[in-house]
């Protein structure tokens, strides 16, 4: 339908970063993924990024999801464009322009303005907006008849023209045809020295070319983000859409300002999450889940009626009907089953847990495959380091052990084993065994009592 081009060659000093502009994050995406994605959806058979400044941080951002043009000097939004050269003269319909640092722009938003580009049959058509303070945008310039004449950029405008309050959103659509013969005639006749995009529409309406503008309703979708605080507001806009499309979808939020959701994660509906949560990564969470205060969930996987609460959970699958918490760790590999209790002060890491097992508090289990309806006592830990390398432990089905044991990995323990409280397992225990491994109780009789006995 239309190729995509996306300006993100600039420096983006304002930033104060190590890191291109394009490449920081809102809700857990780059700026530059945002833009590239909204393209996509608008219906985008070609995307092309123009990059430059640290153009290879840039590249592992862009993946194989858009074509890319450098530009190795920063000479202006025009001579950026002019990078793409061979790719809009293959545009097979028109062509968009955006910018990589303006993550807020909605797809239908590119839609609507491809479509009223072609039903005005404009050569040129500017997405423009009104803001109360224009300073530092491209004013537009229309005629007695409405019509856009020319961008004039703030450098270069007089008083009046200073005035105006219709501005340049720096997003365009051309025909292919005329935006190469406009670039074909640009010259850097202007306050900065530079190749300006905005003077292609001057050049097409010299050229007696149809140039229009077409004025957006949400002024959020041109936010550029040039700084920190520009960034940490497109966040809380973002974040916003995000959790407003969840609670539209069924999930509920209770307290949506405290809730952060990464724009990649899905949630099933009838879903409850409190305040204080952060669901970021690819989190994927069923249906009737309770997300209680204070979670952090990363690259999880949570099925049906999950309830987690105060715990952290990476990189983890949570089997339906298990709780999580509160105060459990769940670190990066573990599998854990249907009906799983994971109780207090829990951490586990990289573990296999059957269904119907209980953990319920204290408890360190790492690098352990462990079988269903295990039932661990308070302070069980799995020495699985022994300072040098990591040993994985193996315990079977149906086994219960006591409170305060120690398995020193590797172990196995076999299926319906019985472990006494207090044990410090270094042996493999078989299918129904009962292992006891502590020191006798040993009781003086005659005692006095301590000094302290009257
Ligand atoms: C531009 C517009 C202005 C508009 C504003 C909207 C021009 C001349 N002016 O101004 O009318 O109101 O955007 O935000 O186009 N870039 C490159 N290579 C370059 C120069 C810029 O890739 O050589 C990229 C930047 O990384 C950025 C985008 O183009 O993503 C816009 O450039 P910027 O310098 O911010 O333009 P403005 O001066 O803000
Ligand atoms: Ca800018």
């Amino acid at each position: 339908m239309f190729t995509s081009i996306i300006l993100a060659a600039g420096m983006g000093t304002r930033m104060k970063s190590d890191m291109p502009k394009v490449t920081h994050k809102v809700c857990g995406k780059e700026l530059l993924s945002w833009v590239i994605d909204a393209s996509v959806a608008a219906g985008a058979d070609d995307v092309v990024a123009i990059i430059g400044h640290k153009a290879d941080m840039v590249r592992p951002v862009i993946e194989d999801r858009a074509k890319i043009a450098i530009q190795s000097e920063q000479r202006g939004t025009g001579h950026a464009v002019m990078q793409a050269k061979e790719y809009i003269r293959a545009a097979k319909d028109c062509v968009v322009v955006l910018n990589g640092d303006t993550p807020l722009v909605c797809a239908d938003t590119i839609k609507a303005a491809v479509d009223y580009h072609k039903s005005q049959g404009n050569s040129a058509t500017v997405i423009t907006a009104e803001l109360s303070d224009a300073t530092g945008y491209g004013r537009i310039v229309r005629g007695a008849d409405g019509s856009v004449l020319k961008i004039v950029e703030q450098k270069d405008a007089t008083d009046s023209e200073k005035a105006i309050r219709e501005i340049n959103s720096g997003m365009y659509v051309f025909d292919s045809d005329a935006l190469v013969f406009a670039l074909d005639k640009l010259t850097p006749n202007n306050a900065q020295g530079e190749y300006y995009l905005t003077d292609t529409l001057e050049i097409l309406r010299n050229s007696s070319k149809k140039i229009g503008g077409y004025r957006l309703e949400d002024n959020d979708e041109i936010r550029g983000i040039n700084d920190r605080v520009q960034l940490s507001e497109a966040e809380a806009i973002m974040q916003d859409r995000i959790n407003k499309c969840h609670m539209r979808e069924g999930v509920t939020i209770i307290n949506p300002s405290s809730v952060f959701i990464s724009a990649d994660a899905e949630i099933g509906r009838d879903t409850v999450i409190a305040s204080n949560v952060i669901i970021s990564g690819k989190t994927k969470i069923g249906k009737g889940c309770v997300i209680e205060m204070g979670c952090k969930l990363d690259d999880a996987q949570l099925g049906d009626n999950v309830t987690v609460t105060s715990s952290v959970i990476l990189k983890s699958r949570i089997g339906s009907g298990t709780s999580v918490g509160p105060f459990a760790y769940v670190r990066p590999g573990c599998n854990v089953g249907k009906n799983v209790k994971v109780g207090d002060f829990v951490e586990i890491k990289n573990d296999n847990i059957g269904d119907g097992t209980k953990i319920s508090h204290l408890t360190y289990l790492g690098d352990s495959d462990i079988g269903r309806n295990v039932n661990f006592g308070c302070g069980t830990v799995t020495c699985n380091y022994d300072g040098k390398d990591k040993y994985r432990s193996t315990i079977g089905d149906d086994v219960f052990v006591g409170c305060n044991t120690n398995f020193v990995s590797p172990i196995n323990v076999g299926d319906g084993a019985y472990i006494a409280a207090g044990s410090t397992i270094t042996d493999d225990i078989p299918d129904k065994g009962l292992a006891i491994a502590r020191a006798k109780q040993v009781n003086k009789e005659g005692w006095k009592g301590n000094k302290y006995t009257k």
